[in-house]
Formats: C-alpha cells, structure tokens, sequence
C-alpha cells in the first residue's frame, strides 16, 4: 500500500512542501555563479531543495549541468578526487569514448587511468597514481572549469554531507586546496550543504578557515505551519480521508515543524484512521512514535552526564536565565561555568544547538519524550 506521506529518502513531486523562496535564491544562485553553503539541523529538507531547485533549473536551462556529491560516502581525500573526476565527466559527456578522449585531452601531468564494465557507459571508473595526484591536484580540481568554458556549458557541483571531509586525514590542508582552486572560477560553481552545524559553520564563517567568505551562507529555515497544514489537509483529501484544519496544526505542532518527522507522524495519524481524524488518532500516533524511538532515546541519554540531563530539564522547562543562581541551585546545575561547559558539551553531542539565538532541541521527538515521559519517570 502506498502511503500518502513520505519520509527517509529524499523527497520531490507532490510530496514536496513549498519552500518556493529558498527554491528561487539557490537558482538564482546557480545562475549568477554564486557559490552557496546550504546549513540546517539534520532532517529539515536540504538534499531535498537542492535536488528539487537544481532538477527543475535544469528542465528549463539547458546549459547548467549540476554534479551530484555525497560525501558521506566518500571516506578519503583519494577516494575524493577519483569519484570527482568520474562524476564531472559523466555529466559533461553522454558517450563513454568523448569521456576517456577528453580526459586525455584535458590531462597533462596526471594520468588518469580508466577502467570499463560491460556496460561502458554507465559502468566506469577513474584513478591516478596517488602520489601525483597528492603532489598536484590542479588538473582534477580545475576540471568543472576547464570542461566548462571547452563545452559552453555551467557546471555546479553539489556537495551534500560537506561537514564529512573532518573524516580526511588533513581536513584543512584538504580545505585550503579547494578554495585555492576554486576561488578562481568563473563558470564553475559550487554548492555545499551539510548538518552537523558546528561543524559546517566552523568550516564557512570562522575568519581563520579556508572556506570563510567564499560565498552566499543560508541558513535553511523550517517549512512554516500553514503550509504543512494545506499539504496535510489535500494529501488526506486526496485518500478519501477528512482532517480539520485544527488537527492537522496539532501534527504539525507536535514535531515542531521538523520536516521529517511531519510527515512521519502524518503517515501515522493516517494509518490509525478510518475516516475522520479525531484527536484521540493523533494522541496514539504520536505515542507509537516516541514508542518506536524510545530506546534510541535512552540510550542517547545514557551517554549524558546527571548535570547534562540536568540542564536539559532546565531548557525543556523554558528557564531563560540558565547561568542564573535561583536556576543553578533549583536544577542542581554546579556552577555558572559548569552551565557553560555542559552547554557546550550538549551542543557538541549534537542534542541542542543554538539557531536563531534561541536554545533548541535538535530533535523534536527526543524533547517531547524527555518532558512527557522521562522526567515524569523520574
Ligand atoms: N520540502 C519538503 N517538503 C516535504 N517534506 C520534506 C521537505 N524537505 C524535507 N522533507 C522531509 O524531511 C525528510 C528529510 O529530508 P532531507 O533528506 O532532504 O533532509 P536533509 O536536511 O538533507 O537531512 P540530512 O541532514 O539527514 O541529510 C524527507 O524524507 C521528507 O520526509
Ligand atoms: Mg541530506
């Protein structure tokens, strides 16, 4: 049975929500030959927009190919340059022979050698003697501008996972040769998105990082509720089910707007439903919810120290002055700088972050069993 909400994989078509404004700033982006730094919490919606404002630039710019990068799978800076040389060639040309005589043509000191599957076409690989390539990697690095000003085309590549270069055995030298090579692009684009926000922002926006001010940082927001809401309402319509504007909100609500979990917690509001959502659906499927994560969320928890999760009670009840006396002594917080210290320490576990100036919970669903059922536990 297909379900009428989606969730895990990136999302597009009818299942893709608004978003309109960030749609149009990436393109615009792309066009201009901006390069763009995508940051959000894990699960909002990046690789999503990327592939929705890049897929559909595409159907009406022949000229800009985009090249896809997921770095999560991607483990070294070796592995880094091979998979970059083969995806950039692929997309600049369709028949396997331009791609092995251009490759030729482009390459002078390095010496990329090629190996074939049955189907050459879609099954190839690239790889160069290590050394060289450690030596110099220019001829690699320049290939997107070199092939595009050859071929009249705009090539932008999309690198997803960007904070996983930490992975490298020398994330900064590795830093420091990008920009010094992609700096001087003129056609040539680049787009890189990621989560771990400490991470991404220590690698954009700390003067002493190679990547500081190379170009356009967004900080990608949450999809707001009445967007949610129209979507939630038409997609129940749409399987001849009923939901009131008021309890749609409720879903929406009850995950804080985060992208994923909308439309999971939508998915199961609309399996324990018959016809009409009533409140009493919405209660049990947020229940199963937090029931499937809840030993994910223990032991998440397991790992803090008391003064951490003490803190966390702290946040979860809305006190605004943390490092505050009357805070320290009723959450049993230590001192103002332990305050600070588990702060950071929270923050670096990636369990809060601090977004928009406000203190928040990473994950929505770990906050709402950590208040409704874990501190009422204890
Ligand atoms: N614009 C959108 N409309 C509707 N649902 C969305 C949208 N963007 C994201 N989602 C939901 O959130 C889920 C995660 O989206 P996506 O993988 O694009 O996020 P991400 O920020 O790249 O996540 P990660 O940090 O894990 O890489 C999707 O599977 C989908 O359920
Ligand atoms: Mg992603």
């Amino acid at each position: 049975m297909e379900l009428p909400f989606k969730h895990g994989k990136v999302v597009e078509t009818s299942y893709f929500v608004n978003r309109k404004e960030e749609i149009h700033h990436l393109q615009n982006n792309f066009i201009s030959k901006i390069n763009t730094t995508l940051i959000s919490p894990r699960r909002w919606g990046k690789s999503s927009l990327v592939l929705k404002a890049s897929k559909d630039l595409t159907k009406k710019n022949k000229r800009i190919r985009f090249v896809y990068l997921d770095l999560f799978n991607i483990r070294s800076e070796e592995e880094f340059y091979k998979t970059f040389t083969k995806e950039v060639l692929k997309v600049s040309y369709t028949k396997w022979e331009d791609r092995l005589k251009k490759a030729t043509e482009f390459f002078k000191q390095l010496i990329p050698k090629f190996s074939f599957g049955i189907d050459p076409q879609n099954e190839f690989s690239v790889s160069f003697n290590w050394h060289d390539v450690m030596e110099n990697p220019s001829e690699i690095l320049n290939l997107p501008e070199v092939i595009s000003k050859e071929k009249k085309i705009e090539i932008v590549i999309c690198l997803d996972e960007f904070q996983n270069i930490g992975h490298f055995n020398n994330p900064l030298a590795f830093q420091k040769k990008l920009r010094a090579h992609w700096q001087y692009h003129q056609i040539a684009t680049y787009c890189m998105y990621g989560s771990k926000r400490n991470m991404m922002t220590e690698i954009f926006e700390h003067k002493s990082m190679p990547f500081y001010k190379f170009g356009d940082v967004i900080f990608l927001q949450k999809i707001s509720t009445t967007h949610w809401v129209k979507y939630i309402i038409k997609k129940f319509k749409k399987t001849n089910k009923v939901i009131s504007h008021e309890l749609a909100k409720n879903i929406v609500k009850l995950v804080e707007n985060h992208s994923y979990y909308t439309q999971q917690l939508a998915n199961k509001v609309w399996l324990n439903t018959a016809d009409k959502v009533s409140k009493k659906n919405i209660e049990k499927s947020i229940n199963q919810l937090i029931e499937n994560y809840e030993m994910l969320f223990q032991k998440e928890l397991d790992t803090l120290t008391n003064q951490q999760v003490n803190l966390l009670k702290a946040i979860v009840n809305n006190e605004l002055q943390l490092n505050n006396k009357n805070t320290i002594k009723k959450y049993n917080l230590g001192t103002s700088s332990s305050v600070t210290s588990a702060k950071k320490a929270l923050i670096l576990k990636e369990v809060i972050d601090i977004y928009n100036k406000e203190i928040i919970f990473l994950d929505p669903l770990f906050k709402n069993w950590f208040q409704h059922f874990y501190i009422q536990k204890t």
